[in-house]
């Protein structure tokens, strides 16, 4: 897909289809996040957990359900494929690296035809939850700080109404 109308196709997907992602797309989206920028080149401080396990993926739905008091919540929407990105360093820098690998992956979903959710919210629960994180296999020392929901997107996404620059401020200082 041209770069731009990929920038432009992607939008937040709150209703997937249980069908699972192939294997060589989920290759693609893990190939996407390591070209992210990565401040200072420490890659090594970034960890990548691929969640495809059911069990585990209804374990980080209960996190939401504990946290919210809604037995009906679901911040994954029944997403088939969870790649949560975690990271060694604090501060903001850890975050910021984050979101560039979390932002790759959404735009080469898109680019695959897939839906995707950028999910931030059940992600602090889940650092809370010390069995959790190791069923995950997120390594002692990183704390998981984003992910990627993604899979068959349940109906068309619908096109964006509101170009985000009508909202945003922009001030060009010459
Ligand atoms: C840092 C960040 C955290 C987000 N966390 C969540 C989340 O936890 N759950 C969710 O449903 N959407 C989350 N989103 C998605 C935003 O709500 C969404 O991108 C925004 O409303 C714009 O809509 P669009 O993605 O359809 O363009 C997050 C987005 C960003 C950038």
């Amino acid at each position: 897909m041209e770069f731009l109308k990929v920038l432009q196709e992607r939008v937040s997907t709150r209703a997937f289809l249980e069908q699972p992602v192939p294997e060589a797309a989920v290759k693609e989206l893990l190939q996407a996040a390591l070209y992210a920028p990565v401040g200072m080149h420490r890659y090594e401080t970034l960890h990548l957990s691929v969640i495809t396990n059911k069990e585990i993926l209804e374990r980080v739905r209960q996190c939401a359900v504990k946290a919210s008091g809604d037995k009906a919540a679901d911040p994954l929407h029944g997403a088939p494929l969870l790649i949560v990105v975690s990271s060694s360093l604090e501060g903001d820098i850890g975050a910021l690296n984050v979101s560039c690998l979390v932002e790759n992956m959404l735009l080469a979903a898109t680019d695959l035809g897939l839906g995707n959710l950028y999910v931030r919210g059940v992600i602090s629960d889940v650092a809370k939850d010390e069995a959790l994180m190791r069923d995950m296999k997120i390594p002692a020392g990183f704390t998981p700080v984003a992910s990627v929901a993604a899979g068959y997107a349940a109906s068309p996404a619908a096109p964006r109404e509101v170009p985000a620059n009508d909202v945003t401020k922009i001030d060009f200082v010459n």
